[in-house]
């Protein structure tokens, strides 16, 4: 398929997925969610697809938020009948796993989606934050409920009261991104990452990600239900049996995803 918003690039097992809006600085519109739902519901029913990496075009922006001059106009009643922004629950509902590659800016929208992937890599140039407050609004993606989960109450709070920015070396130190690395490495840091998640037994991956996003859905004595009853379903699967085959025979194991 072609899309006009983002490039979609199969390598191997991994899909890398580029916002591709430079002259906005891949400013998020309708459009790039219309697309994006797309590749990511195609994604999540290809079974030769097992991670996906959304990265942005362009050295100076992952996504500098999402598209002002489209809201601009809106009024409460477009808003709330159109349920702005409902359309990005389809992104969060990925059941395969999903990684973030932010090199430049990640502002609102965009700082919100990126917190939506299973984790972020950030280049060194990376700077997030939710400045929409300058713009009399607030995040409405998901950030003031995220960042407060990703970096805690203090800084969450600071960073959406304030519009200001946090460079890549806070980010990792506050538990916003996995890693740091150098940003001409980026992509190619990403999909290796990727490749790694892809190469896993794919149902133990999507059940390690069930698991780790019920911790901040669930109480805690759910959330270890939760994961008890995910880790004994593992065990009616004929990967879980390769799998420790494999460990005892000392080989690498062979995976079907059943
Ligand atoms: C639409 C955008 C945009 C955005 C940048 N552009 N961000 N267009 N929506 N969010 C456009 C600019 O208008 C400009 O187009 C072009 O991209 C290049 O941007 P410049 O501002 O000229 O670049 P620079 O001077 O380098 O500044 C970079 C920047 C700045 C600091 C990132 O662009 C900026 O502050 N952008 C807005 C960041 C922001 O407020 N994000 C939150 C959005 S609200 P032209 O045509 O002029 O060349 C949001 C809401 C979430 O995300 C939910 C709550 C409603």
């Amino acid at each position: 398929t072609e899309y006009r918003t983002v490039l979609v690039e199969k390598r191997g097992a991994v899909t890398l997925v580029t916002l591709n809006r430079p002259e906005a600085l891949n400013a998020l519109n309708s459009e790039v969610l219309k697309e994006l739902t797309e590749v990511f519901g195609d994604y999540d029913s290809d079974a030769s697809q097992r991670c996906l990496v959304l990265t942005g075009s362009g050295e100076k922006a992952f996504a500098a938020g999402a598209d002002i001059k489209e809201m601009q106009p809106q009024g409460f009643a477009d808003m709330y009948s159109a349920d702005f922004f409902a359309g990005w629950e389809r992104i969060t509902s990925t059941r395969k796993p999903w990684i973030a590659a932010v090199a430049g800016y990640a502002l609102g929208g965009g700082c919100e989606v990126a917190m939506m992937a299973d984790f972020i890599i950030a280049a060194d140039t990376a700077k997030f934050g939710q400045p929409e407050i300058k713009l009399a609004v607030t995040p409405g993606m998901g950030g003031s409920q995220r960042l407060a989960h990703a970096i805690g109450k203090a800084k969450a709070m600071e960073m959406c009261l304030t519009g200001r920015m946090m460079d890549a070396a806070e980010a990792e130190q506050s538990g916003l991104v996995a890693k740091v690395v150098p940003a001409n490495e980026l992509v190619t840091e990403a999909v290796k990452t990727a490749e790694a998640i892809a190469a896993m037994p794919p149902l133990a991956a999507i059940a390690a990600k069930e698991m780790v996003n019920a911790a901040f859905e669930l109480p805690l004595a759910q959330g270890i239900r939760f994961e008890r009853r995910l880790f004994h379903g593992l065990f009616g699967t004929e990967d879980q049996k390769e799998g420790m085959a494999a460990f005892v025979e000392k080989r690498p194991g062979n995976w079907k995803g059943r």
